[in-house]
């Protein structure tokens, strides 16, 4: 039993069938369904000249402008899912942390949360359903427009947000978050349990608000050991999935350079993994026993190549899904702004057109 309500897209049937849900839940439509990681944004210029003098965050938390963000790239690529247009952290903005998005940089805090107080601090702080109002609204704007596409909402997973908040920005290695781990552990899981809890309210808004799946990224994750992933790190993961299990709807977990932790990111109880480029889809598929649908992978970089070693590429990728249960084609990693848009809808329509005929 989901506690979603009567009329979500996901209950009254426009979207139970779509090809998105029918593959994160296992089964195999006719031919992999298809979106983008950063779908919407710089590579349109739609997106543009809509964001031009709007700060990044105030974009977001515009209900009008996010939505019309969102059905974008819906528009022109006809992909099979929008992403609901915000950033991972809006929660902790709508939370009341000084965070801004710097132009070509990332996120960067006011002030770094470094020591035992700064945490007792940010923990003191908390996330009202009022303060997370726009991100409904948005979203329930969105639905209404999309009719049976589903629209995907997202969070970020505690790690990748508390790389950030240790930080104070975006940082390689992200050495600081990694060394709190260890050098204070109560403090660590303090941090963790906090930002577990605002960014699955985060999610669980979106997905009551219309979104009809989820996904989780610890975009940097790649950055640990597989130990130190799965002691201090994937507990709280599954922490902020536990926002939203009742509502039964599908989830995915997706993270960069995470080949080596596939299987643990898959048991914080998701229904698929998403796969960055460097691990063939067959491998990762074997990885997790065969049994958990994947989600990717087409390299970034080759978006920039020549369409026949882009098509080749594609091929390759589609047959290696047909080892997973159900593979849903995606990229390895978002878009990049310079993206020609005119290649991702080809992409689109290519993998619309494989039918059955890839695995001969
Ligand atoms: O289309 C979509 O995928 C939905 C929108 C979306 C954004 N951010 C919009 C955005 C999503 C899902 C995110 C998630 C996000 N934000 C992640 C996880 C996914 C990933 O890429 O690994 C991370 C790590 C962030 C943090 C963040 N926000 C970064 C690193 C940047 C890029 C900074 C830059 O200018 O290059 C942002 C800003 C951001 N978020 C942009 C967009 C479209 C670019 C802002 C702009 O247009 O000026």
């Amino acid at each position: 039993m989901s506690s979603l309500p009567s009329t979500h897209p996901l209950l009254d049937g426009r979207t139970a069938d779509s090809a998105l849900i029918r593959a994160y839940r296992g089964d195999r439509p006719a031919t992999p369904p298809v979106w983008f990681m950063r779908q919407a944004g710089r590579s349109l210029p739609e997106y543009r000249s809509l964001r031009e003098g709007v700060p990044m965050l105030d974009s977001c938390l515009d209900p009008a402008m996010a939505s019309e963000i969102t059905l974008q790239p819906v528009r022109r690529h006809g992909v099979d899912a929008g992403i609901f247009f915000s950033d991972i952290v809006i929660p902790l903005r709508l939370a009341g942390v000084g965070v801004e998005i710097v132009p070509g940089r990332g996120p960067v805090l006011d002030s770094p949360v470094r020591t035992a107080e700064d945490v007792k601090r940010l923990a003191d702080l908390v996330l009202t359903d009022e303060a997370l109002t726009p991100v409904s609204e948005g979203v329930a704007t969105t639905v209404a427009q999309l009719g049976r596409t589903p629209l995907i909402g997202f969070a970020g997973a505690p790690f990748t947000l508390a790389a950030y908040l240790v930080e104070g920005g975006p940082s390689k290695e992200h050495m600081r978050a990694r060394a709190m781990m260890h050098a204070d552990p109560d403090a660590w899981r303090a941090l963790m349990e906090w930002t577990a809890d605002v960014t699955g309210r985060f999610l669980r808004a979106q997905l009551l608000a219309g979104a009809s799946a989820g996904q989780l990224f610890d975009s940097w994750a790649g950055s640990l050991s597989p130990t130190d992933y799965a002691s201090h790190v994937a507990w709280a993961s599954h922490r902020a999935l536990d926002a939203v299990r009742d509502l039964g709807t599908p989830l995915v977990h997706f993270g960069v350079g995470t080949g080596d932790i596939l299987a643990t990111m898959r048991d914080v109880g998701v229904d698929a993994v998403g796969v960055d480029w460097r691990t063939p889809l067959d491998e990762a598929s074997r990885r997790l026993g065969g049994e958990t649908v994947v989600q990717g992978n087409l390299d970034p970089a080759l978006l920039a190549a020549p369409w026949s070693v882009i098509e080749t590429a594609i091929d390759d990728i589609v047959r290696r899904g047909e080892a997973a249960p159900a593979h849903v084609f995606n990229l390895g990693h978002g878009v990049p702004p310079e993206t020609d848009p005119a290649v991702l809808t080809r992409i689109v329509e290519y993998v619309h057109s494989l039918e059955g005929s890839v695995s001969q």
